[in-house]
């Protein structure tokens, strides 16, 4: 494989924004911010376009991409949209929902692992907005990662990972969300199934819906499961540094054990300080938390820790701890 020099970081000037809307037109890759994590993004009309991000990220050919798009206009021309959907788009778009529908003719193989579904979204992110609606295209994109790592919600983190492999990351900031979007399967709109939680939760679907959200079983990767949504590997988003994920950490636990193993608490712990120790939100609150989860997760497994303990969030079975414990589970599965 070719290796190119360092990536190079741009900030989203409107002279900026037109160069990477050339080079996404020319079927190079472009590191993107949007609100959830940072994407790698193609042509998604341009088969050998697209292939270039399975080779980048090291990432197997059977685990599809996600299409993001400007406007609404544009998905006749990617997926084959329903009432449910477009209810859906109404209410969510642009956000971080990613819905699975039959896909347009027009969207190669290489997007959908050849499988006859698409995933789309409408991105908030006001930088990837103005990108997608100066290249004028549908932009395939999965986390900007190398495979199985942890996503990125900077572009630091992005030229950390696949620096060598790519050559231009747009800047927009941190991430304000942190975990990737919801996956909604909405080819049988009568029974929507829920792929992947996220911050828009089921209970906030099935109001727009009025039909009952089926979920795959949490944090199992079944052979039904795994082929429904491909990729949805039970490990996936994992430090180097093994994991180990508690219902609650006590500190008699923590003095317990060495200094050479971190703690990741939900909340800042009361009575407890030393340089293995972290939190995820001052308060606990569950949207900072999920804003700061893969930056600390970074953070923590860049020092020489031998283990990183992590505290599950509590909350309702149906929110968002369920997406940020999602996440935490397949950040500790064994490799
Ligand atoms: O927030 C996000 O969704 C971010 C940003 C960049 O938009 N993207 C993202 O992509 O997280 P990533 O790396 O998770 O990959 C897309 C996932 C696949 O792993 C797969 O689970 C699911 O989307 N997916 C894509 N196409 C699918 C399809 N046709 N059927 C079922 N699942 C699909
Ligand atoms: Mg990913």
């Amino acid at each position: 494989m070719t290796h190119h020099p360092r990536a190079r970081i741009y900030r989203g000037t409107p002279r900026n924004l037109v160069h990477l809307a050339g080079a996404l037109r020319r079927g190079e890759l472009v590191a993107v911010p949007t609100e959830t994590v940072y994407g790698l993004a193609a042509n998604a009309l341009d088969a050998r376009a697209c292939r270039k991000i399975y080779t980048a990220k090291g990432r197997p050919a059977t685990d599809p991409l996600i299409v993001h798009l400007h406007s609404l206009d544009q998905l006749p021309s990617v997926a084959v949209p329903n009432s449910a959907a477009l209810r859906l788009a109404k209410k969510f778009w642009p956000g971080p929902l990613t819905m699975i529908l039959p896909k347009n003719a027009s969207i190669p193989d290489a997007v959908t692992a050849g499988m006859p579904s698409v995933a789309v979204r409408m991105p908030r992110h006001p930088l990837l907005r103005r990108l997608l609606k100066l290249s004028g295209l549908p932009l395939a994109a999965p986390s900007a990662n190398q495979f199985g790592c942890v996503s990125p919600t900077s572009a630091e983190h992005v030229r950390d990972g696949l620096g060598r492999q790519i050559r231009h990351i747009l800047d927009g900031g941190p991430s304000t969300i942190g975990i990737e979007s919801t996956i909604v399967d909405l080819r049988q709109p009568r029974r929507p199934r829920l792929l992947r939680p996220g911050i828009i939760t089921k209970a906030e679907l099935e109001d727009v819906l009025g039909v009952r959200v089926y979920s795959l079983p949490s944090g199992k990767s079944s052979r039904s499961s795994a082929q429904l949504a491909p990729g949805m590997l039970k490990r996936h988003y994992s430090p180097k540094t093994p994991v180990k994920l508690h219902r609650k950490i006590s500190h008699a636990e923590v003095r317990r054990h060495p200094l050479s193993e971190a703690w990741v608490f939900l909340a800042r712990p009361r009575h407890l300080t030393g340089r293995n120790i972290f939190w995820l939100a001052p308060n606990g609150d569950l949207r900072r938390a999920a804003r700061h989860l893969f930056h600390r997760l970074r953070e923590v497994d860049a020092q020489a820790f031998v283990q990183i303990h992590v505290e599950r969030a509590r909350g309702q079975p149906t929110g968002l701890a369920t997406a940020i414990n999602d996440r935490l589970r397949r950040a500790a599965a064994s490799r």
